[in-house]
C-alpha cells in the first residue's frame, strides 16, 4: 500500500514551519504538487512519489534522519524531562521538526556517542537483547586495573542485583592510582559499566562511549554537537555482522 500524508502535516514536520504557516503558503498559491497548484491544506501526498514544489524549491523527501551526537555532561538521553535539558533540547533548530529520539540510553554524566534517529526499527534492532550489538567505552577509573580483572571481565562480573553480565572484553591502556581502560560490553543494563567496575571495587571516574555496533564516534565533534551519518556510516551500523 502506498503511504500518503496530509500535505501540511508532511511540510510542518520537514521543517517548513507551523501548520498554519504551511496554510499560509498555499493560500500564497506558493505550493505545487506535480505542477499543480495546491488549494488544500489536508491534500494527501506520496512523498516518494510526488514531486513537491515550495516557492519554486523542490522538496527532498528524506524518510529517516540519522545523526551521530557527541552527548555532554548534565543533558538526559530522553526526548523530554521535566529538571534537565534533554538531547533533543539541545539538537540544532533544523533537526527539531523530526521527531528524533536517542537511541538508548547514556547515563546524564556519561558523555560520547549517541544515534538519535526517528527510524524505530533501527533503534529496535540496534537495542535489542538479542541482537548483542557491542558498545565500546573508553573510562578513567580510581585504583589498579591488571590483568586479573581483565579475566574477570572475560569470564562475566555478578552486578550488584545478581546478574552475571556476558563476557565482556577491557583493555588496559594505562593502569596507577587512576586508570585509563577501554570496555567492550554486548549488552545495555543500567548503568552496566558503573556497576562492572564496582563489582571489582573499582569507581568510574569519567564514561565516555566511543563506539556502536561499527560505528565509530568522529573526534572532530565536540562535546554537544552532533552531525549526520554517511550513507556509509548508516550501512555500519546496519551491519552488525562484521
Ligand atoms: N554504562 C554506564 O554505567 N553508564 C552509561 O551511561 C552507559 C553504560
Amino acid at each position: 500500500m502506498r503511504d500518503t500524508q496530509r500535505i501540511d502535516k508532511l511540510l510542518s514536520n520537514s521543517g517548513f514551519g507551523t501548520r498554519k504557516e504551511i496554510k499560509q503558503l498555499i493560500k500564497n498559491g506558493a505550493l505545487k504538487v506535480n505542477g499543480n497548484i495546491v488549494k488544500d491544506s489536508g491534500m494527501h501526498v506520496d512523498p516518494e512519489r510526488s514531486m513537491i514544489e515550495v516557492a519554486g524549491e523542490i522538496f527532498k523527501y528524506r524518510k529517516y534522519i540519522y545523526l551521530m551526537m557527541n552527548k555532554p555532561q548534565g543533558v538526559i538521553s530522553s526526548t523530554d524531562d521535566k529538571k534537565h535539558a534533554t538531547v533533543v533540547d539541545i539538537l540544532p533548530d533544523c533537526y527539531k521538526c523530526f521527531n528524533l529520539f536517542p537511541v538508548g540510553r547514556l547515563d546524564i554524566d556519561t558523555v560520547g556517542l549517541l544515534i538519535m534517529t526517528n527510524d524505530g526499527q533501527l533503534a529496535h534492532e540496534l537495542l535489542s537483547p538479542k541482537k548483542h550489538v557491542p558498545k565500546k567505552y573508553y573510562a578513567v577509573v580510581s585504583g589498579n586495573i591488571n590483568e586479573e580483572h581483565i579475566g574477570l571481565f572475560k569470564k562475566g562480573v555478578i552486578l550488584d542485583d545478581g546478574y552475571n553480565t556476558l563476557p565482556s572484553e577491557l583493555k588496559i591502556i594505562k593502569t596507577g592510582d587512576i586508570s585509563e581502560v577501554e570496555v567492550i560490553i554486548h549488552e545495555g543494563k543500567f548503568h552496566q559499566i558503573k556497576r562492572m567496575f564496582e563489582a571489582i571495587d573499582k569507581k568510574v571516574k569519567y564514561l565516555k562511549r566511543i563506539k556502536m555496533g561499527n560505528l565509530i564516534l568522529d573526534d572532530t565533534l565536540s562535546e554537544g554537537e552532533c552531525r549526520e551519518l554517511s550513507d556509509e556510516e548508516i550501512v555500519l551500523l546496519r551491519d552488525r555482522t562484521i
